[in-house]
């Protein structure tokens, strides 16, 4: 396993659109569990495959207290979605900044496993915002394209000012 690097917004590579996972084979399930240690290492409670680079239809969530509840997505797509609500959210390649998003707060979603085998999940709540920020990625958005343009901007030359104090 190893650790990857998370690209930091506001790189360009964030708003690549990913492809689908054309099969589900060993690198696939390398690249997951990669990702799920990479998660848990930021430390954070999903990633998409965006997020380190690698264009495919593929994210690792886990919203449990106990890191006990690793889910993988690959090819995602959502069947249904209803409610609403409103929270804070954060995101590994925004380090720092946490902003009120609007998103349904019920999803069903059908994806397909690390078998390769589809299934269907109803999810609700923190794990329902949570897939849509993750499948969000995948079509190369991140939360803060959410926001007023000058909230947008501000972040933005927050995060170029981070970075470059880094180096
Ligand atoms: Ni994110």
């Amino acid at each position: 396993m190893a650790l990857l690097p998370i690209l930091r917004y506001p790189d360009p590579r964030l708003h690549t659109k990913a492809a689908p996972v054309a099969q589900v084979d060993d690198s696939v399930r390398q690249l997951a569990a990669d990702m799920a240690e990479t998660m848990y290492a930021a430390p954070g409670i999903g990633l998409a495959a965006t997020q380190v680079d690698r264009h495919l239809r593929l994210i690792v969530i886990d919203v449990s207290e106990d890191k006990s509840q690793l889910l993988t997505l690959i090819n995602p797509s959502l069947l249904e979605k209803s409610g609403e609500c409103e929270g804070e959210e954060g995101c590994l390649s925004v380090p720092g900044i946490y902003e009120t998003v609007k998103r349904a707060s019920q999803v069903r979603v059908r994806a397909l496993g690390l078998d390769g085998q589809p299934f269907e999940l109803d999810a609700n709540d923190l794990l329902a915002v949570c897939i849509q920020h993750e499948m969000d990625h995948l079509e190369g958005k991140v939360f803060v394209e959410y926001l007023s343009r000058l909230k947008r901007e501000r972040i933005k030359s927050k995060l170029v000012k981070q970075a470059r104090e880094t180096f």
